[in-house]
């Protein structure tokens, strides 16, 4: 079974519709990565997923159960269960700066917990504790747990981001763009984070610019164009024999984002 289905996803800012009808499938443990040029829709549909953008239309299913039916003019519910299908990696990382590193993992978690009115709170915190220091251990960053993010670099922050994104256990777990602020000796820290995650199955959609990153770590390639895929693929089929005149003209463009 897939573990998500996406059904003809529809998303209009105003007058401008910036997905087309988007269908995509993905079984557990695949990594899908979308490549695209810019304004072609790729932050869009990962907001649309993780339900910080509200599709107009479409549907998405996890694990066959449908999370998210829209149809044009109606707003759906999005339940918390829902929601906590899928994590967001930012470009931008997104830490808190007013908390430390371990505060930054545990804090939705404890928000979590104290909302289902736990009494054995200290109880969970001390696990929710052990959890997120298994995560820093898990991205190398043990030592920085009582850091503020101003105190570390950039890759090192999008690590903590990674780690924080975790802590929920999200089914599907999502990146925009996750290197594309860091210098490049700093991109390979986060990459091989992300290549670890895979060796551990976790399935993941990862909107990259990293071509030859997406070409090693994922099972499938999406070429989005105006709001539309204008191309899918295994990897090898993407990117050594692309059908489409669009995706051919994007990869051979060299500088991919222009
Ligand atoms: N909140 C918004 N309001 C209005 N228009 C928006 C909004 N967010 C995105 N858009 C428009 O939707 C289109 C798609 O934007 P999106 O950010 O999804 O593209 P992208 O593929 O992620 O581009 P990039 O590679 O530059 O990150 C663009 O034309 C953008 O201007
Ligand atoms: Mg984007």
């Amino acid at each position: 079974m897939n573990i998500l289905e996406v059904k003809d996803l529809r998303k209009r800012f105003g007058d401008t519709e910036v997905l087309k009808g988007i269908d995509l499938s993905l079984k557990k443990g695949e990594v899908l990565s979308i490549i695209g040029s810019s304004g072609g829709g790729k932050t869009t549909l990962l907001r649309c997923l993780n339900f910080l953008e509200t599709a107009n239309s479409g549907e998405i299913l996890v694990n066959g159960k449908s999370v998210y039916l829209a149809r044009d003019g109606e707003k759906p519910t999005v339940t918390l269960e829902a929601q906590l299908s899928f994590g967001l990696v930012f470009q931008q990382f997104n830490l808190f700066p007013q908390y430390s590193v371990i505060e930054n993992l545990m804090l939705a978690p404890k928000l979590r917990a104290d909302a289902k009115g736990n009494t054995e709170r200290q109880e969970i915190y001390k696990d929710i504790r052990a959890h997120a220091e298994e995560l820093l251990a898990k991205v190398g960053l043990t030592e920085k747990a009582d850091a503020y993010p101003c105190q570390l670099s950039g890759g090192q922050q999008q690590r903590v981001a990674i780690a924080r994104a975790l802590m929920l256990s999200p089914e599907i777990l999502c990146f925009d763009e996750p290197t594309s602020s860091l210098d490049p000796e700093l991109t390979g820290e986060v990459l091989r984070v992300i290549r670890s995650l895979k060796d551990s199955e976790r399935t993941m959609i990862i909107v990259t610019h990293e071509m030859e990153f997406a070409k090693h770590v994922s099972d499938k390639v999406i070429f989005i164009a105006d709001g539309v895929i204008e191309e899918e693929g295994t990897p090898e089929e993407l990117f050594e024999n692309p059908k489409s005149e669009k995706t051919r003209t994007f990869l051979s463009a060299g500088k991919n984002d222009i």
